[in-house]
């Protein structure tokens, strides 16, 4: 596929706390209410950008991925938000970047493979690599240079976090909030090379592929998808996740390439 620049970027996330501050920083910013959401257009850090959170769920953000494409303009879609561990070696706080994503509830077997998009011949969606490796770049400028002033000791000391590492790999989403060892335990097996669990990255892939429009997906490990996945879950997001978000999407746009100075 050749590599278009970013004339419009979608930032789409499935809850408030999940973008907060980056509609704030938007100059010139512009809200249009369609469909039980709010559109905000304006210029990211030089970049021209619609904000919106998508809700939570794959027909909530499948919903959210078409409008911002077909009635918004958007040439580029960026999912940020956070997610459940799918591997020991991924910690809370840590980054996952998807490089393809799979929906884990999918199964229309017999009649098409298991995890298999029917009529796609896709179970594993890839997201775009250029659009992702500048995602990991931001992410790693992140970790290495305002993880330690953004977020509190505090927090860091209340959540364990340690110095995050960033990971790039396979996210699963389904309809539902991981919340047992059991389920977890299958989904690793199900799905070799699995790393983070949540409900909605796969749902934006399939739209993108279907209307060829590149898109990346980075996410805060918030739990271990285990029974104490709703344990702080929210203060989590809001005083942790929310400032990964803020501070990756001010690297990505600021790093972008063709974007005025
Ligand atoms: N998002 C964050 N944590 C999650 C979990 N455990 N399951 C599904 N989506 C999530």
């Amino acid at each position: 596929m050749i590599n278009h620049p970013i004339t419009r970027l979608g930032i789409i996330s499935a809850l408030h706390e999940e973008q907060e501050g980056l509609v704030q920083a938007m100059q010139g910013a512009a809200t249009v209410a369609h469909g039980m959401r709010d559109y905000t257009m304006g210029q990211l850090w030089g970049i021209d950008a619609v904000c919106v959170l998508s809700r939570i769920g794959k027909v909530a953000a499948a919903m959210t991925a078409i409008m911002l494409v077909e009635k918004f303009g958007v040439t580029h879609i960026l999912f940020t938000g956070v997610a459940g561990s799918g591997d020991a070696l991924v910690r809370v706080g840590d980054i996952v970047i998807g490089e393809a994503l799979v929906q884990h509830d999918m199964d229309a077997s017999p009649l098409f493979p298991r995890y298999e998009v029917p009529l796609t011949g896709i179970a594993r969606f890839p997201s775009d690599s250029r659009l992702s490796g500048q995602l990991a770049g931001a992410a790693r400028g992140f970790v290495d240079s305002d993880f330690m002033e953004v977020i509190g000791k505090e927090e860091r000391h209340d959540f364990r976090l340690g110095q995050p590492t960033v990971h790039r790999g396979l996210i699963a989403s389904g309809d539902q909030f991981v919340s047992s060892r059991a389920h977890i335990e299958r989904l690793k097996v199900a799905h070799p090379g699995l790393l983070a669990v949540e409900m909605e990255g796969a749902a934006v892939a399939q739209v993108c592929f279907e209307l060829g429009v590149p898109f990346a997906v980075i996410r805060t490990i918030s739990d271990n998808a285990n029974e104490d996945a709703a344990t702080d879950f929210m203060r989590f997001v809001k005083s942790v996740a929310a400032r990964y978000a803020f501070h990756i999407v001010r690297r990505f746009c600021q790093d972008a390439p063709g974007r005025p100075d």
